[in-house]
């Protein structure tokens, strides 16, 4: 297990396609352990593998720890593997999003509010459900990274190049 770093923009290793994961194996499951120590460290609700660099078809998530002030060292951390996402409605949702990839940057992004989603999770057992909410968002958000593809890329590009220099600004003053 270990905390890793999470690479930003304008990291061109970020536009990278990811391949699927083959097998899942005892490898694919020290990847999630330090996908998940990365995240939580990070204060993050989702991380994608190449967010550390690894270009496979790997999210891990939590929407759960956090949210209750009663119980502060709730987790509940979910994985999906290879995933797939299917739009079930042509309604779309608005959400302020983030990115541990592009920190301190936050801007509205519509996506449809309930997509159909099918995964392996870290047993490599095929899931099949629905998603909606917070849910959807995350998911879609996490999906768009496994394909070289960050939220800023669905704003104008005068807010993207802004989003950019901005995270340049803040790394060289880290
Ligand atoms: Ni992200």
């Amino acid at each position: 297990m270990a905390i890793r770093d999470i690479l930003t923009v304008p990291d061109p290793v970020l536009k990278q396609v990811s391949r699927d994961v083959e097998a899942v194996t005892d490898e694919t499951r020290a990847l999630i352990e330090d996908m998940l120590d990365s995240m939580y460290a990070a204060n993050g609700i989702g991380l994608a593998a190449i967010q550390i660099g690894v270009p496979q078809r790997v999210i891990v998530m939590d929407l759960e720890w956090g949210r209750d002030e009663s119980k502060p060292d709730h987790r509940a951390p979910r994985t999906f593997i290879n995933p797939r996402i299917t739009p079930l409605t042509d309604e779309l949702s608005p959400y302020e999003e983030g990115c541990l990839s592009v920190p301190e940057v936050y801007d509205e992004v519509k996506r449809p509010a309930r997509v159909k989603l099918e995964y392996l999770d870290q047993d490599g057992n095929p899931v099949v459900e629905e998603a909606d909410g917070l849910f959807a968002t995350c998911i879609q958000h996490e999906m768009d990274h496994l394909n070289g593809v960050l939220f800023i890329d669905h704003l104008s590009r005068l807010k993207r190049e802004r989003a950019v220099a901005r995270v340049r600004k803040v790394r060289r003053a880290a």
